[in-house]
């Protein structure tokens, strides 16, 4: 049996921080106490969990007294504030802002990929951006078998990517446009609801969004393989929750289609849904709330025989943030990793 652990969720009023609490209750986690941290602006307001109500609190320095996990979910300005003062209490923190990512000293993990590497953390693991994790999931049981040279991928991403407030104001558009009226956009920069648009994230002096780079440089830190030619198109579309992806995965070698089917049929974390006689492949409302990446229309890229085309979708709350960072978690516990080791990570 586990360990039983005190954990706090920062950013616990957020869409992430309430997926964390869900996925808390359902996987049993073994909790000894459970401490919820947001922002002044929802000090001392309730959240349900377990039958009982749990009082949130504005995160200060006293916070991570006698935490043992803090699961951070409150955006990367916020974790660059509280997450070294949450190690320097003792706690571990998985991280899932994109704030420490990409340092040396911070494992990036995905269990169904790389478990191995969070026994290397020094008080911090990150947890991968969500189109990243949803991508390596899929095509991990791939790469296992033959090294994927190149990936060509264009996401489709829901608006949940953008926090709690972007899906009420997609919804709130909708009705707003139902009603003859005008679409106001304050979260997102455009109107999302009955259109789409280029992801919004800062653009690099090549033209890509920060978006698509992470997926170029997590992808390869996750699969330790330096060399993964990655190019990505990030657009946001007018889905409430859960994002797609259109992959094209190049190897070395032809890949035989049928065993790819078989490979990803099989794989954790993965679940085929291909139904080619009445051509249905997954959709986001079927992933939507669901723990596996759903991948469909496996077939041979027409154009280079070394190819592979396939689809995906997957919750991006749920696997894409919220479950990976759980699956953490129990992974800590379960291969006894909690105690920091060594040096400080960098600031
Ligand atoms: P709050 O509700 O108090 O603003 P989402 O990504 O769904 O928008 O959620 C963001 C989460 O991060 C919320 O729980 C939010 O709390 C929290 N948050 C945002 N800014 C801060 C901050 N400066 N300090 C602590 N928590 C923050």
């Amino acid at each position: 049996m586990l360990k039983k652990v005190n954990v706090a969720i920062l950013g616990a009023t957020g869409a992430v921080g309430k997926e964390l609490l869900q996925l808390l209750a359902e996987r049993q986690f073994p909790l000894k106490n459970l401490r919820l941290l947001a922002s002044s602006r929802s000090a001392g307001s309730q959240i349900a969990f377990k039958g009982q109500s749990i009082t949130v609190e504005a995160v200060s320095e006293n916070s991570f007294q006698d935490i043992d996990i803090v699961l951070a979910s409150a955006g990367g300005s916020t974790s660059k504030e509280w997450v070294h003062q949450a190690v320097a209490a003792g706690a571990v923190v998985i991280d899932n802002s994109s704030a420490f990512r990409m340092d040396d000293n911070v494992p990036l993990v995905v269990p169904e990929i790389n478990p191995e590497a969070a026994a290397q953390h020094h008080g911090i693991i990150a947890n991968p951006n969500c189109t990243t994790i949803l991508l390596g999931v899929a095509i991990y049981p791939l790469y296992r078998v033959q090294r994927i040279k190149r990936i060509i991928v264009a996401t489709y991403q829901s608006a949940s990517g953008a926090g709690a407030r972007a899906m009420t104001e997609a919804m709130v558009q909708a009705q707003d446009i139902l009603n003859g009226k005008q679409p106001q956009a304050e979260v997102l920069p455009y109107p999302i609801a009955f259109n789409l648009f280029p992801h919004n994230s800062p653009l690099n002096e090549q033209g890509y969004c920060e978006e698509e780079m992470k997926m170029v440089n997590e992808t390869r830190k996750i699969f330790g393989d330096p060399d993964i030619a990655v190019t990505a198109t990030c657009v946001r579309v007018p889905v409430l929750r859960a994002h797609s992806e259109a992959v094209n995965l190049e190897f070395e070698q032809p890949f035989n289609v049928q065993q790819a089917r078989e490979l990803i049929a099989t794989a954790p974390g993965v679940k085929l849904v291909e139904d080619w006689q009445s051509n249905y492949f997954p959709m986001p409302i079927d992933a939507t709330g669901k723990d596996p990446v759903l991948v469909g229309r496996i077939r041979q890229d027409l154009s280079c025989d070394r190819s592979l085309e396939l689809w995906l979708c997957g919750d991006q709350i749920r696997k894409g943030a919220a479950l990976n960072a759980i699956q953490i978690a129990e992974l800590l516990l379960q291969k006894n990793l909690l105690t920091v080791s060594n040096s400080a990570v960098s600031a």
